[in-house]
C-alpha cells in the first residue's frame, strides 16, 4: 500500500482553511493508504515559542486532529520529536544540501525579509528537516498546500541526490497528493483573500456559536448587485465559496438565485452561513473539549503513533546508514 505523510506546525488552533484544505481529506483517505500524520513540533521552534505555549499548541492540535475524525486505529498519529530517527536523517541529509539552494528557497527569502532579526540556521535548513520527515517514512504521497510545493520538490531532489550519490534506491521520490477538484482555497471574510493564522481572519474549529456568528456577520460585503446576472465581486464570491463548503446545494442555489435577480439580502446569507458553519464545527468543538481533558488517551495515541512511525523509520535509517558506510565495530 502506498504511504501518505503530512505534517502541520503547531502554531495555533485549526481554522476552516486547515479543515477543508487538509484535515477533511486526511480523514477521507486514512483507510485507503498507509497514513502517517504528525505534528511538526521541531519545525515550529524556528520562531522560539515560549515553552508553555509550545506544549499547549502540540496538545491542542492533537486534540483537534482526533476530534475532526482522524482515527489512531487507522493511521499513525505522532509528534515529530518522538521519532529521533528524523533528526538523525536530518544530520545525514544536511551533508548533501547546499547553502546556495537553501538560500534560494522562496519561504526562506520571505522569512529573511520579514524577520531579519531571527535568521537562524534552522530556518535555512527547514526544507532539509521537512525532507527528513518525508523520506524517513519512504512516503509516496504528500498532501500539502501550494505554499509547500517548493519544499516538496527539494525533498525529491535530496531523495534523488542520495540515491545517485550512493548508487542505491533507499528513498522513493515523494509526490504531491491532489485530492481532485483542484486544491481548495478557503477565503477569509475580511476581503483579504485566504483564511490563515497569520492573516488573523480565522474561523476556528474551537470557536463557540457566538464567536462564529460575530465573525460571519462582520464579513465585508458591498452595496449589492445593481444589474441582474452580474458577476460576483471577490468579497461576495468569498461568502459563496464558504457557503458551498458548509451548506446544502439547495441553500447555495437559493442565494445564487437571489443574487442573480438582485433581491439578495446579505444579512440573511450571513445568518445562514453562520448556522451552517456551526452545524459543522460545534460537534467537533464538543469533541475537542472532551478529548483535551483526557491526557491518558492523548498520551496513548502519540505513544502508539510514535511506535509505528519509529518502526518504519528505523528500516530507512538503517538502509541509509549502510549505504553511507556506517558499520558496527
Ligand atoms: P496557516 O496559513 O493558517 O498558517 P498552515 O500554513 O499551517 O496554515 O497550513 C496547514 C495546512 O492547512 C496546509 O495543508 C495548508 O495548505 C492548509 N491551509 C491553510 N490555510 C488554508 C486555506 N485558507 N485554504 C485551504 N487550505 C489551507
Ligand atoms: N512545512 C509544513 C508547513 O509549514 C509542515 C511540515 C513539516 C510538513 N514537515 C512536513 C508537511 C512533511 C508535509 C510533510 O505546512
Amino acid at each position: 500500500m502506498d504511504i501518505v505523510l503530512s505534517g502541520i506546525r503547531p502554531t495555533g488552533n485549526l481554522h476552516l482553511g486547515n479543515y477543508f484544505g487538509a484535515l477533511r481529506n486526511f480523514v477521507k483517505i486514512q483507510s485507503s493508504y498507509d497514513c502517517y500524520f504528525f505534528i511538526a513540533d521541531l519545525h515550529s521552534l524556528t520562531t522560539h515559542p515560549h515553552p508553555t505555549d509550545f506544549h499547549a499548541n502540540v496538545k491542542n492540535i492533537l486534540a483537534e486532529y482526533l476530534a475532526a475524525g482522524l482515527d489512531p486505529d487507522k493511521c499513525a498519529l505522532f509528534i515529530q520529536s518522538d521519532v529521533p530517527e528524523v533528526s538523525e536523517l536530518f544530520v545525514l541529509l544536511n551533508m548533501l544540501a547546499y547553502k546556495g539552494e537553501l538560500e534560494r528557497t522562496a519561504a526562506f527569502k520571505d522569512k529573511v525579509r520579514k524577520n531579519s532579526d531571527n535568521v537562524n540556521a534552522g530556518l535555512l535548513t527547514y526544507p532539509v528537516l521537512m525532507a527528513s520527515d518525508i523520506l524517513i517514512q519512504r512516503a509516496n504521497w504528500v498532501p500539502v498546500g501550494k505554499d509547500q510545493d517548493q519544499h516538496l520538490e527539494m525533498a525529491r531532489v535530496y531523495a534523488k541526490r542520495f540515491n545517485n550519490f550512493y548508487g542505491v534506491e533507499v528513498f522513493p521520490e515523494p509526490r504531491a497528493m491532489d485530492f481532485g477538484g483542484g486544491s481548495i482555497k478557503v477565503p477569509g471574510l475580511d476581503g483579504s483573500g485566504k483564511m490563515g493564522k497569520s492573516e488573523g481572519n480565522g474561523i476556528f474549529l474551537i470557536d463557540d456559536e457566538k464567536t462564529i456568528t460575530k465573525k460571519v456577520m462582520r464579513a465585508v460585503t458591498d452595496n449589492g448587485p445593481q444589474t441582474p446576472d452580474s458577476e460576483k465581486p471577490e468579497v461576495i464570491q468569498n461568502l459563496f465559496t464558504l457557503l458551498e463548503l458548509v451548506s446544502t446545494a439547495d441553500t447555495v442555489e437559493y442565494f445564487d438565485q437571489k443574487w442573480k435577480d438582485c433581491s439578495i439580502r446579505y444579512g440573511d446569507l450571513k445568518k445562514q452561513l453562520a448556522t451552517d458553519i456551526c452545524k459543522l464545527t460545534l460537534p467537533i468543538r464538543d469533541r475537542i473539549m472532551e478529548i483535551s481533558k483526557d491526557d491518558a488517551y492523548l498520551g496513548k495515541v502519540v505513544r502508539e503513533g510514535a511506535e509505528k512511525a519509529r518502526a518504519n523509520a528505523s528500516i530507512t535509517l538503517k538502509a541509509a546508514k549502510k549505504a553511507i558506510g556506517f558499520r558496527s565495530l
